[in-house]
């Protein structure tokens, strides 16, 4: 089966957060299940530069306001297409925002292109190429469900409900929407355009990236206003876990790190931890653990709950290991709590891959306080690595870790530790539960053995996405040839958007359109 993903960032070539992990390893992990996906991508500089036989299929007069370009090419093992469109894509630096941070002034454009693209590669554009369902991203990827109506099957897959794509309605005509759907019942949103909205509302099936997550999103609480929208449509809501690459994740053969070690030999764990205090400047105290941080640094990761406990712990005897970049007030607290206890408290602020390999690989623990999570991966890594996720008990954070209560551990099967509600009191306690843990060398031993041997490759969730786009496109059939079909496929899980109104957004964040 030929899948058509869409998707605004790609591991290993542009990469802000998660989505580009996902993005890049899920068709690899695909192939094996017998889905052969090509993931239609911007051609900002990182991509253009890291393309091989790159081939043009297709010319555009105008795309949005300037010629474009439709490339085919192979990137290592990824099988792309590309658009190069210099006046939407060639910038450099982040893919959302521009150098003063805000978010670039075309981006209703930039991934309104994505998306219409798509659309058209959906509907036939590449002679010979016919993808049987199409995989939107996100809200960079979510007008592509409502562009394909009366196309192949499409499902939106959802990373994170806080970015929303949000855009003045006045755009709908520079954008090609057709009148009959800027309304509620279509991409309209309290006024606006809402990409992510319009995604949910047309695709035929709507995923996200943990279980938990997917039951939260229809709630008031977590849902930012789409709870509704959502809930409408539980029938075609589900939620499968992310995995990570396993070979980019391998204590075994990691390139970044000093020795490299498997479940049998914890031991080499010290040299990567003496490592790591030298490369940060932390002081070579042997029994003292140290905690991690790869992150974005915001609100949603709960780093200010971080920078809360953090003197105290450090009173007790643990150095932190902070890699993050992200919020200016947040950067400045952990910068200031670097400062203060010199030696046992390490930030670097911007974005290293192979000092997120050497915090995996040499501290004790991983700190995630996440307020909402609707997978997380460091923790992932963390697992595989045998230090001990410290999270709170949300989203994807809930469904991958195992806390080391009486009962996990009784029963032999704890991983690392959780703690609810996300407030700075219970990770207090929950971060004492580690310390005295952490003193047992031998219950923290089971620990970290069990957490290497967690699952967290791709292979369960490529064969749940694998038998999930099979049986949309059996629902849904091809539409082109007959739009009956369609409509008798959105059945009862069509949203009734009057009958059932959305809520006024929630809460701020829900507004946000790009990450920081
Ligand atoms: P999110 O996508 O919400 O940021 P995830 O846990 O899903 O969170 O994914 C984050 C990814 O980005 C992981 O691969 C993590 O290792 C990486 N990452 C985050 N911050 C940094 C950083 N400052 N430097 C290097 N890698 C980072
Ligand atoms: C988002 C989420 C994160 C998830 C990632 C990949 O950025 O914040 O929880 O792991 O997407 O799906």
């Amino acid at each position: 089966m030929k899948v058509l993903a869409v998707t605004s960032e790609i591991y290993p070539l542009i990469k802000t957060g998660g989505l580009a992990d996902v993005a890049g390893a899920l068709p690899l992990a695909l192939a094996r299940q017998g889905v052969r996906v090509r993931s239609l991508v911007p051609g900002y500089p990182a991509v253009l530069g890291a393309l091989e036989k790159a081939r043009p299929l297709h010319e555009y007069e105008a795309l949005h306001g300037g010629k474009a370009r439709l490339l085919e090419a192979r990137a290592g093992k990824l099988e792309l297409f590309v658009i190069d469109a210099p006046h939407l894509y060639r910038r450099k630096g982040n893919p959302y925002v521009d150098e003063q941070g805000g978010d670039w002034k075309d981006n209703a454009l930039r991934f309104g292109a994505l998306a219409k693209v798509a659309a058209e590669i959906g509907s036939g554009l590449v002679p010979g190429y016919q993808p049987a369902l199409v995989h939107a991203h996100d809200w960079q990827a979510g007008l592509t469900p409502a562009y394909l109506r009366g196309g192949p099957p499409t499902v939106i897959t959802v990373h994170n409900l806080a970015f929303q794509g949000l855009f003045p309605s006045m755009l709908a005509e520079a954008l090609d929407l057709p009148p009959e759907i800027r309304t509620m019942e279509g991409v309209e949103f309290h006024g606006r355009i809402g990409f992510l909205k319009a995604g949910l509302f047309f695709a035929d099936a709507i995923t996200t990236v943990s279980p938990t997550y997917a039951a939260e999103i229809c709630t008031p609480e977590e849902g930012m206003g789409l709870d509704g929208l959502l809930r409408a449509r539980a029938r075609v809501l589900s939620g499968i876990c992310n995995g990570i690459d396993t070979n980019v994740w391998s204590p075994r053969k990691d390139p970044h790190i000093a020795a490299c070690f498997g479940v049998d030999e914890l031991d080499l764990k010290a040299a990567n931890k003496a490592a790591l205090r030298e490369k940060l400047g932390l002081e070579a105290r042997p029994d003292v653990p140290i905690f991690g941080v790869i992150s974005r640094l915001t609100e949603q990761k709960g780093i200010d709950l971080i920078a809360s406990v953090l003197p105290d712990l450090v009173e007790r005897g643990a150095q932190f290991a902070l890699l993050g970049a992200g919020d200016q007030r947040l950067e400045a607290r952990l910068r200031e709590a670097a400062s203060r206890y010199r030696g046992e408290v390490a930030l670097f602020t911007g974005y290293d891959e192979a000092l997120a390999h050497m915090i995996q690989a040499g501290s004790d623990a991983l700190l995630m306080p996440s307020r909402f999570e609707p997978c997380g991966l460091t923790q992932l890594a963390a697992l595989r690595y045998g230090t001990l996720p410290i999270v709170s008990r949300v989203g994807g954070l809930a469904d991958t870790v195992i806390d080391a209560n009486e009962a996990g551990l009784s029963a032999g099967v704890a991983t690392g530790f959780q703690f609810t509600p996300v407030r700075e009191a219970a990770f207090r306690r929950t971060l004492e539960r580690a310390l005295v843990l952490w003193q047992d060398k031998k219950s923290w031993r089971r620990l970290q053995q069990n957490a290497m041997r967690s699952r967290v490759g791709w292979g369960t969730a490529a064969k749940l996405y694998a038998s999930l786009f099979r049986a949309v496109v059996k629902r849904v059939g091809d539409r082109s040839v007959t739009g009956a079909r369609r409509e008798a496929s959105r059945d009862a899980s069509a949203p009734k958007m009057r009958a059932a109104p959305l809520r006024e957004i929630g809460k701020p964040s829900g507004s946000k359109i790009s990450k920081p």
